[in-house]
């Protein structure tokens, strides 16, 4: 297990596109693997690469304490519907805030064992996939945010 340094708001890295994996090998095994135990060691329900300063596209989201999905350079390749509901990052702690997302998402994703996979996804994974890979564009979710609640 290793943790790794979350860059927070303000750092430009955050703001940069992060670049397409090329070779799954095992050092881009690791950066998952990392990026999950940072991801549950702060309690959060997903991490996108540019949060530990690395520019790759690499997400990891687990919104259930069950599944966790580990996805090299995903792509939402269908969405529809409009849900407004509250998220935060781990990147902007102590802000949260109402953003509009998709309702629903189709992600087509590499695996780690290097398949390609599609996941239709609702509700809270939908708007955790969307957020991760905003992160991916270099986008934050206070760039999009309607409206800032408490808590
Ligand atoms: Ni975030």
């Amino acid at each position: 297990m290793a943790l790794r340094n979350l860059r927070l708001d303000g750092d430009e890295i955050l703001r940069k596109k992060s670049r397409e994996v090329e070779k799954i090998d095992d050092r881009i095994l690791t950066i998952l693997d990392d990026m999950a135990d940072t991801m549950y060691d702060k309690d959060g329900v997903g991490l996108a690469a540019p949060q530990i300063g690395i520019l790759k596209r690499l997400v990891v989201i687990d919104v259930d304490d069950e599944n966790l999905y580990k996805m090299i350079n995903p792509k939402i390749i269908k969405s529809s519907g409009e849900a407004v509901d509250a998220e935060g990052c781990l990147s902007i702690p102590e802000k949260r805030g109402e953003v509009v997302r998709p309702s629903n998402v189709t992600v087509e994703y590499t695996d780690i064992n290097g398949e390609l996979k599609r996941l239709d996804a609702e509700g809270l994974l939908a708007r955790c996939i969307c957020h991760e890979l905003d992160h991916l564009e270099g986008i934050l979710f206070t760039d999009k945010m309607t409206k800032q609640v408490e808590g």
